[in-house]
């Protein structure tokens, strides 16, 4: 099969009329950017649209007739349409510094607009501890009195249910489902929504379709951050969350263990590949302190995440211990953040949530650029 390219499927928007115009999408000179990427299942499109706020409402069917239609397109994973209101700056030269990387509009997503900063937490290898990691980084940063979202990107094998200790189901308004509150923050996961097991099945333009979906269709209101606990390794999710949001960065967690193994090394790369900032590393399960005595035991080793984040160049976040109550209370569904404060465990993830929340706010802001048209 032939892959689709960006000038392939220009040419395919031939077929979508401009009202305002009458003319062709590309005749009337609206696309203003194509980016095709490969992606598992096929390429990745994403594809910019100019307008105006004047016009934005009428063209919203239009994008959405663009989107379809490119993601019908044989070879096409995916594909994303988005209106934007300016046209793109020549990348790289323009804003070519930072994390920016002079990005095309065409890659500047529709969804999360009133979230100030995504971060994702994400890891190389599974069982590492990210979901554990996000529900506590979340509670810590609500505590600190910020307006706190915790999205369970992980579809196939989602954790928030358990470790939140929520049974019920969100409300339904409308085509709008309402966040779960529990404990200081709003949650989404499709473990609410779906029995365990179901979403297993799942293949991959429908873990797109349901995370799309928890992104977009869910009243999260303006949060000043967002966390978004992330399945392991490398797959559609995290495809979906590089091409549909603005990312302000991921937080890679690693034990001692994998340090050893570079699972943490291929976590990171494929941040860098999909152009997320990585904020840095933490080390989980960093060492063993015994219930009992307090003793520190390093079991595996530790220290080796800050040695590993300095040859990455990536910043040493803090370290995780290796903690009974920590386990305890993420399976009870109480997070030990909130449910045991003042205890060691509590106060690491505190001390590694002050230091994100330090780090979004400064140099890693969100990248200025021609900015979405939503409504
Ligand atoms: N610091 C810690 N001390 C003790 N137990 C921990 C710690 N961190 C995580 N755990 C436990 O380790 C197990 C795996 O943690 P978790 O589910 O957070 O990993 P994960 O990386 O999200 O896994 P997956 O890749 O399957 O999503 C859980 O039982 C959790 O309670
Ligand atoms: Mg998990």
């Amino acid at each position: 099969m032939i892959e689709p390219t960006p000038a392939s499927l220009r040419e395919v928007l031939r077929s979508v009329t401009d009202p305002a115009s009458g003319k062709d999408l590309v005749a009337a000179g609206l696309v203003d950017g194509i980016e095709v990427r490969p992606g598992p299942h096929g390429v990745l499109v994403q594809v910019s649209l100019l307008t105006d706020r004047a016009h934005a409402q009428a063209m919203e069917p239009v994008r959405q007739q663009a989107e379809k239609l490119l993601a019908g397109q044989p070879g096409v994973q995916n594909a994303a349409a988005v209106l934007t209101a300016h046209k793109a700056p020549a990348a790289p030269a323009a804003g070519g510094h930072g994390h920016a990387h002079g990005r095309p509009a065409a890659e500047k997503p529709a969804l999360l607009q009133q979230v100030r900063h995504i971060v994702a937490v994400a890891s190389g290898k599974g069982g590492v501890g990210k979901s554990t990691v996000a529900v506590n980084l979340a509670v810590a940063l609500a505590r600190q009195g910020l307006k706190v979202g915790l999205l369970d990107a992980d579809i196939y094998g989602p954790s928030l249910p358990r470790m939140l200790g929520l049974a019920r189901k969100p409300e339904v308004r409308g085509d709008r489902m309402i966040p779960l509150d529990a404990w200081g923050l709003k949650a989404m996961s499709i473990g609410f929504l779906v029995d365990e097991g179901t979403a297993m099945v799942w293949r991959g333009p429908m873990v797109m379709g349901a995370l799309e979906q928890m992104m977009g269709q869910v009243e999260w209101g303006a949060l000043d951050i967002m966390i978004v606990d992330m399945p392991p390794g490398t797959g559609d999710a995290q495809l979906t969350m590089a091409q549909r949001v603005t990312m302000t960065g991921a937080v890679i967690v690693s034990t001692p263990q994998d340090i050893a193994l570079l699972d943490a090394r291929r976590g990171v790369k494929m941040f860098e590949q999909t152009r997320v900032p990585v904020l840095g590393l933490v080390e989980n399960m960093s060492f063993f302190c015994c219930p009992n005595c307090g003793h520190r035991t390093e079991i595996f080793g530790h220290g080796g995440a800050r040695a590993e984040a300095a040859k990455l160049g990536a910043e040493f976040l803090g370290e995780i211990p290796l903690l009974l109550d920590i386990r305890t209370a993420a399976d009870a569904g109480t997070p030990i953040v909130a449910s045991a404060p003042d205890s060691e465990g509590a106060r690491a993830y505190a001390l590694l949530a002050a230091r994100v929340w330090d780090k979004v706010q400064g140099g890693t802001a969100k990248a200025a650029g021609p900015r979405i048209v939503i409504s």
